[in-house]
Order: structure tokens, then sequence, then C-alpha cells
């Protein structure tokens, strides 16, 4: 039976790097039923909303999508439509694997790291207090009325929520991760000494639930600590598990360690469905002339094989990948070539095909 998946290309460089990943990954001749839908500028233009019901409807038909990125505009009152597609379909565990790939120029060989971020609350979670506006106000009084805390009449203000709850599932997603893929070690990021009531809670959490993994050994480091080792030795580290915030910087800094956004793919998992996605942007610097490198989306395509039981098809795909940066001939102009986003898909569908 053919596998049902939604494909949402987005906007930006998202429709040149969807069929960049449609080609390579029907290559693998794995059965599969696309079913495209709009989401971001485009659904905005076509059909007035960011987030149009129907995209919503089909992901939770399918259960899982490949989608591009999207486009927030800015202004306006709008929410970040990725944002919100992680809390209607409660994504709450962001995956996002940065491994050294062959034929790549990298200061530091040796990485492989797995970035695995919770995706529903901390400062993302949308509860913002704008400078100035009457609800702000209400909620200045409140502070000071229950801590005797002094906002500034001119600050804006953003939530950091952390639960129990939340965290307890993200950290047990991460220990469950890598006991099942054999990975060394998990790491507990935050900044506890600081934030006490919400990254505090996250590591009391988070220690909590690692007892309970005696076969998995794991570690704590701060923040701002790790982000200094992680640019002089990435080596030593392996999965990390972060509140959302710092798993947004440090996925684009460990995205940095291994040659840059256009390799780094990423899943959004909740229990019930998955979507697939580049952690890089929609690139309107690049967008329309063949500029962008596919390989992200197209190894979120191969994460999403593998989500699907498709192992075999996700492994030849990455074999796909780094046969062909390995020959090093076929290159877009982010790793110094001159290729373009289309000739790199084809060249990746070619050895696709040949395996
Ligand atoms: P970006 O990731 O789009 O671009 C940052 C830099 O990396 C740019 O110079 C761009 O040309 C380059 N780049 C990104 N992907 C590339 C690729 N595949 N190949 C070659 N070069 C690549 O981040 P930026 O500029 O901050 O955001 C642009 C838009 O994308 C914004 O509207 C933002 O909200 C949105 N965005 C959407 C995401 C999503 O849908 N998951 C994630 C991040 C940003
Ligand atoms: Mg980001």
């Amino acid at each position: 039976m053919a596998h049902r998946i939604t494909l949402i290309a987005g906007d930006g460089i998202g429709p040149e790097v969807a069929q960049a990943a449609r080609l390579v990954l029907e290559a693998t001749g794995v059965p599969i039923e696309w079913e495209e839908r709009l989401a971001g500028v485009r659904a905005l233009e076509a059909e007035g909303e960011l987030l149009p019901r129907a995209t919503l409807a089909a992901i939770r038909a399918s259960r899982v999508a490949l989608k591009g990125p999207i486009t927030t505009p800015v202004g306006g009152g709008f929410r970040s439509v990725n944002v919100a597609l992680r809390q209607e379909l409660d994504l709450f565990a962001a995956v996002r694997p940065a491994r050294a790939l062959p034929g790549v120029p990298i200061r530091h060989p040796a990485v492989d790291l797995v970035i695995v971020r919770e995706n529903t609350e901390d400062l993302y979670q949308g509860i913002e207090y704008e400078a100035g506006a009457p609800a702000t106000r209400t909620l200045a009084e409140e502070l000071r009325a229950l801590g005797g805390y002094e906002l500034r009449p001119d600050a804006g203000v953003t939530i950091k929520p952390i639960s129990v709850s939340g965290t307890r599932r993200i950290v047990r997603f991460a220990f469950e991760y890598a006991r099942a893929n054999r990975r060394r070690r998990v790491t507990v990021v935050h900044k506890a000494p600081i934030l006490r009531t919400s990254d505090g809670l996250f590591l009391a959490t988070a220690r909590e639930q690692a007892a309970e993994y005696p076969d998995v050994d794991w570690d704590e480091i701060q923040v701002d600590h790790l982000s200094s080792r992680l640019v002089r030795d990435p080596s030593g580290f392996d999965v990390l598990v972060l509140p959302n915030l710092y798993g947004d910087i440090l996925s684009d800094l460990a995205a940095g360690l291994v040659g840059g956004l256009g390799l780094i793919p990423g899943a959004n998992i909740g229990w019930e469905y998955a979507v697939f996605e580049p952690v890089h942007g929609s690139a309107p610097d690049i967008a329309g002339r063949g500029l962008a490198n596919p390989i992200a989306m197209i190894l979120s395509g191969a994460m999403l094989l593998a989500h699907v039981g498709e192992l075999e098809a996700a492994a030849r795909v990455r074999a796909g990948v780094d046969a062909v940066l390995a020959d090093g001939s076929v290159r877009t102009p982010d790793l110094g070539g001159t290729a373009t986003t289309d000739e790199l898909a084809r060249a990746i569908e070619a050895r696709v095909r040949g395996t």
C-alpha cells in the first residue's frame, strides 16, 4: 500500500527544495501518494489564511507531512505558522541530527550531534504583552501586588512557562531516542541557577526522569557554557535535550558546525503526528534562482521514510547524499560549487536509483 504523505512546499526556496526532495524520494521506489497542501504566504494569498483548516485536516488524515520552510510575515499581528502547527498537532519534540558529511570541509570532523528540542512551551508558547498595552498595565499591577515586582512602564513582556509534564515527555523522548538509536549519552541543557522557576524545574524534572534510564549515560550543562564548548570541540557531545529557545539557537549553531543550514534535516514529532522539515527558513535572499541547497529537505525526507518504517529506503537516500557530497563535483553555492538546486537533486536521484 502506498504511504500517504502531505506535502507542504512552503514559501521562498520551499517549492524548489520540495520538488528536489520529491524527486529523490520517488527514486527509492517506495510507493507514495502525495497530497499537496498550502501553508504560509502562498496559503494567505490563495485561501486568506496562513494555516488553512484543510491543511491541518490533511496532516491529521495522513499523520505525516513533509514541509518546506514558511515565511512568517513581519508585523500585522501574524503568529508564526510553524509555532501554530507544532501546537495544534502537539508536535512536542523537534529532532535535529547534525553529523559531519563527507567532503564538506569543517573545523571539527567528528561532529555527530542530535538536538532534541522541546517544541511547545518556554518563551515560544506565544504569551506576549506588548509595551504600553492595557493588558500589560494590568499585568504590571498584578506583579506588583503578587511579588512586589516593578515592571518598567515601557517594557514589553514574553512569558516563559516550563511545566513538569512538558519536561517529562521531552526528556523521556530524548532518553528513549538515545536507547533506540544506540547513542552514547544524553546531555540536559539549562540555565537553572538564574531561571530557577522555569529552567530549575526543567533540570529537577530531567534528573528525576534520567534516574529511570540506568542504562543510558547522561550529564547536565548550562547553555552558555555548552555554546563555548561546542564551538571549541563538539566531539564530546551526543544527544542534547533542551527547552525550546535554547534548542532553536543551538540547532543553528550545530548546523554551522557541520557546514551550514542547507544540510540539517529535522523532525517535529508528537504521539500522533509527525512533520518533517529542514531547520533552515525560506531564504528570501536566494529564492527562485536555483541557488538553494536541497540536502536539508532531502534528508528530512529520509527521516520521514525511516519514521514510516522504510528504513532501507531511508538509508539509500542518506547514502546517495553522502556519495554525491564525497564526489564533490556537484555542489550548490553554499558549499562552494556552482550547481543548481535541480542539478544537485538529480545527481542524488541518480545515485539512489543506481543502488
Ligand atoms: P533562513 O534560514 O531562511 O536564511 C538564513 C541564511 O541561510 C540566508 O542567507 C539563506 O540564504 C541561507 N540559507 C538558508 N537555507 C539555505 C539553503 N537550503 N541553501 C542555501 N542557503 C540557505 O533564515 P532567515 O533569513 O532568518 O528567515 C527567513 C524566513 O524564514 C523568515 O520569514 C523566517 O520566519 C522563516 N523561517 C521559517 C522556518 C520554518 O518554516 N521552519 C525556520 C526558520 C525561519
Ligand atoms: Mg530556528
